[in-house]
């Protein structure tokens, strides 16, 4: 069974009246055509062919979907390099003096790379890995914080055509092992440390731990200088700056890459206690993620663009990275806080650069509304010409704020939904286009099918909550479900039968669909908590947990938070109840040891047993329902409803 019943949250959802796109935006935007939709739909598959056609192919694809799959092959028999299309051919067509990435360091230092410079860092930084011994299809782990050594590291890897599986900075060493491990990966590219409002954390001595938990060996590590300390080297290890240096002006030839080919690899949370490697394809991919990036945030060449995600998560590979940069944009990356120095600090950044697009998540949203209007209002906003949100549902009433505190009311907001899977957005507005509402995402992008069903699979009437369907592949699909070929066969019990779609992914998300075909999201229907847009298993969080000395059980959900979105919460069962104190503060130390501090819960709760069916499951849902403080539904499943009465409501909210 899917953990929730999506018609459970139909209640939260609110839906503000629609707003119409300022028409000084849409004489401008880069799609006007109204028709799209129904032009895409009548010629599906061909209709991608407008995505492809944004990029340089070595080698023509002779269908844009091979076969009748699955499996699916984007782009059949097309080959093209990522790093080609993101820095050489917009230097080949004259514009090597614009700014290709401009970076806000920590300490308030700044960087600006012109496409010629990335293009020399790039290809040497590609000899270098080359000479290290890193071959075609060789995965190359990037674990560093926003520098840009990062992106550089990545387009070098796909120029070479290694595949990077970037793992989250703030990740601890063993959640860096665990990836390392599953992706078989046996070269590193990490720093020396980095600052976290204000204070060093040393990102080497994690990797070094990790090294150490893994069963093969790492061939070679390659170190960042960012804090100005580079430690004593081993000899399989080499200073980032000094192999440049050593493979000063060479250059490497864009390997070409069929369409289907791996471009990257990267884990995310779901259901099992392991995180799940997700594999995207070059052609399709950056197709969709150009085609996106040029549509939905109608990104032009001339821009200045922000995207705030970390590059760790898979935003930033496709809306840092690759989709501005394919498009040959100015990309901003900012490593430090909202916050730090001073509340205004993005706003700040926003004037001083004229950032003309601007890409965050809720979560950002909402902590700048409790901040106060005052900070953006300090700043010339007025370069800005469209704004957008991922990762989470966005209230009406943070919409609106955005739209009129930092858009003046005249940036269209579009509100983005799609998953590390998906590879590239899905659901949104056409901000040239389409009317928005406050609330919704919006509808299926031009190509994109999708529908809400129901438990029997059957579509849900407008207003009602289901489960979120992809119904027609994508080509940014992931290479796991290119090749599943047994979609149906094997879906998990307890998911809605889908036997009625020739093909369809079960996206895991609870939404509901109006008259106009507009998307409400209403939250995951599986075991993964949201926190601040990112994903986090209760399994994964369970088992750190859990193996923490002195814990009998633990259980984790996830409850609304004011500023997170949703916040992790832990009821554990310690073996004896001594020094709670203790207990905890090992526990937290136990999280942030196997994953990281950002999966550290908000409040944990120490009850003497937890709610279980008479088989002896933990009823997870019960104890959603004690930490949001909802009726608690049918108990009569339960073997032990004394404990009930024991469970103590979640503390306060911290953070
Ligand atoms: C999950 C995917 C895709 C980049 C960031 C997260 C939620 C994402 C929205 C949105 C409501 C959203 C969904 C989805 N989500 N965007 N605009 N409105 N919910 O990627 O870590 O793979 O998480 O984020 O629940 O399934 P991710």
């Amino acid at each position: 069974m899917p953990s929730e019943d999506p018609a459970a949250r139909s209640a939260s959802a609110s839906v503000g009246a629609a707003v119409a796109p300022p028409p000084a935006f849409a004489e401008q935007a880069n799609v006007t055509a109204a028709s799209l939709r129904e032009e895409f739909a009548e010629n599906w598959p061909a209709c991608w062919e407008r995505a492809a056609d944004l990029l340089d192919w070595r080698d023509d694809y002779e269908a844009v979907l091979g076969g009748d799959g699955p499996p699916f092959r984007w782009f059949e028999g097309g080959s093209l390099n990522a790093s080609y299309n993101c820095i050489d051919r917009h230097v080949e067509a004259g514009r090597k003096n614009q700014v290709a990435l401009r970076w806000a360091g920590r300490l308030g230092e700044s960087r600006a790379y012109t496409y010629l410079d990335l293009h020399r860092e790039v290809n040497e930084f590609a000899a270098a890995l080359r000479a290290l011994g890193v071959e075609e299809g060789d995965i190359v782990t990037l674990y560093m914080p926003m520098i840009p050594e990062l992106p550089v590291a990545m387009l070098a890897c796909a120029r070479i055509g290694a595949p990077h599986s970037v793992v989250f900075a703030g990740f601890s060493a063993d959640a860096l092992a665990t990836r390392m491990e599953s992706a078989d990966s046996e070269y590193l590219v990490t720093c020396d440390g980095y600052y976290r409002r204000g204070t060093p954390v040393h990102q080497k001595s994690k990797a070094d731990n990790a090294r150490v938990e893994l069963d093969h060996s790492v061939e070679a590590t390659v170190v960042v200088d960012r804090l100005g300390d580079q430690p004593p080297l081993d000899d399989d290890e080499y200073d980032y700056e000094r192999l440049v240096r050593q493979h000063h002006s060479a250059t490497v030839d864009p390997v070409p890459r069929d369409a289907g080919d791996m471009l990257f690899l990267i884990h995310t949370s779901g259901t099992t206690g392991e995180p799940t490697g997700v594999r995207h394809t070059t052609g399709g991919y950056l197709a969709q993620t150009a085609w996106t990036a040029r549509s939905v945030l109608d990104i032009k060449p001339e821009d200045t663009y922000w995207c705030s995600a970390d590059i760790g998560w898979i935003t930033g590979h496709s809306y840092i990275v690759y989709g501005p940069l394919a498009l040959g944009a100015t990309t901003m990356l900012y490593e430090g806080a909202p916050d730090y120095p001073e509340k205004d600090r993005v706003w700040e950044l926003i004037e001083r650069n004229a950032v003309d697009v601007f890409y965050t998540a809720p979560t950002a949203i909402r902590a700048f509304m409790k901040w106060g209007a005052e900070y953006p209002e300090s700043h010339d906003l007025s370069s800005l010409r469209l704004l957008g949100t991922v990762g989470e549902p966005i209230n009406p009433r943070a919409w609106k704020w955005y739209h009129e505190h930092i858009g003046n009311g005249e940036c269209p907001v579009v509100d983005t939904w799609w998953q590390t899977e998906t590879g590239a957005m899905m659901v949104t507005t056409l901000p040239g286009v389409d009317d928005m509402k406050p609330g919704s995402a919006g509808r299926p992008l031009p190509g994109i099918s999708v529908e809400v069903v129901d438990e029997d699979g059957a579509p849900t009437d407008p207003g009602e909550a289901g489960y979120l369907t992809v119904d027609k592949p994508w080509p940014a699909m992931p290479l796991s479900m290119v090749e599943d070929t047994g979609w149906f066969a094997d879906h998990e019990q307890g998911r809605p039968p889908l036997d009625r779609f020739d093909w369809a992914y079960f996206t895991e998300d609870a939404a509901a669909v109006d008259e106009d075909g507009y998307i409400t999201l209403l939250g995951r229907v599986d075991d993964v908590i949201n926190v601040s847009g990112h994903r986090f298993g209760t399994m994964e969080i369970e088992s750190a947990i859990t193996a923490v000395e002195g814990v009998a059980e633990a259980a984790v959900v996830g409850a609304p938070h004011d500023l997170k979105g949703e916040a992790i919460y832990a009821y554990v069962t310690p073996v004896n109840a001594d020094d709670e104190a203790t207990l905890r503060e090992r526990i937290v130390a136990g999280v942030e040891d196997a994953i990281g501090p950002i999966a550290v819960p908000a409040g944990i709760v120490f009850t003497p047993d937890l709610p279980k069916t008479r088989s002896g499951k933990i009823m997870r849902r019960l104890l959603g329902a004690v930490a949001r403080d909802d009726d608690l539904g049918d108990i009569s499943a339960l073997r032990n409803p004394e404990v009930i009465g024991e469970l103590d409501p979640i503390p306060e909210r911290e953070d």
